[in-house]
């Protein structure tokens, strides 16, 4: 069979299949829907089995060392695939996307020769250019910053089939990269620099994406409340004046937005949480640590009281808010007391959620180069203290809400057949008869069972 030099050699009856692997956070899983995107409007198709792929992809993360680790385990056994296929007419190309590809560059490829690609999560508009070039160059590389470039060329979605597997809910970018140079964090050297999307294309893809039955849109940044604009007349706003206009939208049920640092929790956005009822009263709102020494060390520039000041003004404007966070135990130089102050910060906040993390050196970061560096034993142990008093807020926090009457927006079938899971406003999913609605209806229930990762409820 003659091998088709362009991906969307249909008339040969040849069309490219791409397999795509996604680590990290939201913001990947939103850069491999793009890069889905960007594919298909090149004419190729996606397949969930490996096998059968023509193009893999590995979309990494490089927020902690496993996760590194990951990328290089899969990545030996899809050589083993590559070199079943060597012989054949439809040879495999393997591309590492994401941060790990950002921070390692051409390591990956001295490291695993059997990649042929390593492409920055700033250039996926240029993917398929990439993809050919390495069939006939050999392997590429290509992680220059361009963001702005980045949104301005990925296709916005032109397809009606591109837009369907956005489904009930889906993630819109809305900022990139970060200036706050946190001592334990990668993401300012991978991610690049703060960048906001402008609002108009913003607003277009929101509605774009409520032409085709998404009804809740979850705005994502490394620092969303970092983004700034410009609003139709000229003037200056924040996330709190975006989140204004696309609670206009008709058709978005409900609004979130994900990761905020305390430092850019402005009054508008604070407002934003009292006028919007669109606007979830859930927050992700990392603190990291409840010691204003480790804060320090850390260059989170903010201390514990301006923290609790945004939760109090924040439960003023929305008292049905809740709040989760970050946390990392074992940062360099922090003792059992500061551990301690930790635990206190979360006993006087009470978490609904929360994720917690050892501390992990990141190489090329300053924390990596602190001398006082933790016992791993150490570590391990405040870890399991800090999980299991957040797994009994986060239980009693679902416990609460037997009896109650809340609104869950249906996103999907359960595990049997005749059940179906929504999310209430805070997150929680919720498991209810499928006979109560369908997929993408919001609905009133009553709240029956907790467990601590999910409601039951029925029809209230
Ligand atoms: N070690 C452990 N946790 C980290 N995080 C970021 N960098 C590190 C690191 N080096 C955590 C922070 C951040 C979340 C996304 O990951 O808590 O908020
Ligand atoms: Fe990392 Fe800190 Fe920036 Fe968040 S604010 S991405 S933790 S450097």
């Amino acid at each position: 069979m003659e091998k088709a030099d362009n991906p969307s050699d249909l008339s040969k009856g040849v069309t490219k299949k791409f397999f795509i692997k996604t680590w990290g956070c939201q913001m990947n899983v939103y850069d491999s829907t793009r890069m889905h995107d960007v594919l298909e409007s090149n004419g190729y198709m996606r397949t969930d089995q490996i096998e059968e792929a023509d193009l893999v992809l590995l979309n990494t993360c490089h927020i902690r060392e496993k996760a590194a680790e990951k990328v290089y385990s899969s990545l030996g056994r899809i050589r083993k695939l590559k070199r079943n296929r060597a012989d054949s007419n439809r040879p495999l190309t393997i591309g590492v996307t994401g941060c790990v590809a950002q921070a390692e560059g051409k390591e990956i490829i001295r490291r695993e020769s059997a990649v042929d690609l390593v492409v920055g999560p700033q250039n996926y508009h240029c993917l398929p250019d990439i993809v050919e070039r390495s069939r006939k160059h050999g392997p590429q590389i290509d992680t220059e910053y361009s963001v702005e470039e980045k949104f301005e060329r990925l296709p916005l979605l032109a397809s009606h089939n591109q837009f369907k597997r956005r489904s009930i809910t889906a993630f819109l970018t809305v900022q990139e990269g970060c200036d706050k140079f946190c001592t334990f964090c990668v993401v300012p050297y991978t991610r690049g620099p703060e960048f906001s999307r402008p609002r108009n294309q913003i607003l277009e893809e929101a509605s774009a994406l409520v032409d085709v039955g998404v009804k809740e849109i979850t705005l994502l940044g490394q620092n969303v409340n970092a983004w700034h604009g410009k609003d139709a007349n000229g003037g200056e706003i924040g996330l709190g004046g975006l989140l204004n206009e696309l609670a206009m939208i008709k058709g978005i049920r409900r609004l979130r937005y994900v990761t905020s640092h305390p430092l850019d929790m402005d009054k508008s956005l604070i407002n934003a949480h009292r006028d919007l009822e669109s606007l979830m009263p859930y927050l992700h709102l990392p603190i990291q640590s409840g010691s204003n020494r480790i804060l320090k060390a850390m260059n989170r520039k903010h201390t514990v009281q301006d923290y609790l000041s945004i939760v109090d003004q924040l439960r003023i404007a929305r008292p049905d808010l809740v709040l989760s966070s970050d946390f990392i135990v074992g940062f360099p130089g922090e003792t059992d007391r500061d551990f301690q102050d930790t635990l206190e910060i979360v006993q006087q906040i009470c978490y609904s959620q929360a994720f917690s993390f050892k501390y992990s050196r990141r190489p090329g970061t300053p924390g990596s180069d602190m001398e006082n560096q933790v016992d791993e034993g150490v570590k391990s142990e405040r870890l399991e203290r800090l999980q299991s008093l957040l797994k009994k807020q986060q239980l009693s926090f679902n416990t609460d809400c037997i009896g109650k009457v809340i609104d869950i927006l249906l996103e999907k079938s359960g595990r049997d057949a005749n059940q179906l899971i929504g999310k209430s406003p805070w997150l929680q999913s919720v498991i209810v008869d499928s006979k109560i609605g369908s997929i993408g209806d919001l609905i009133s229930v009553k709240v029956t069972g907790a467990t601590l990762n999910s409601l039951h409820a029925e029809l209230s």
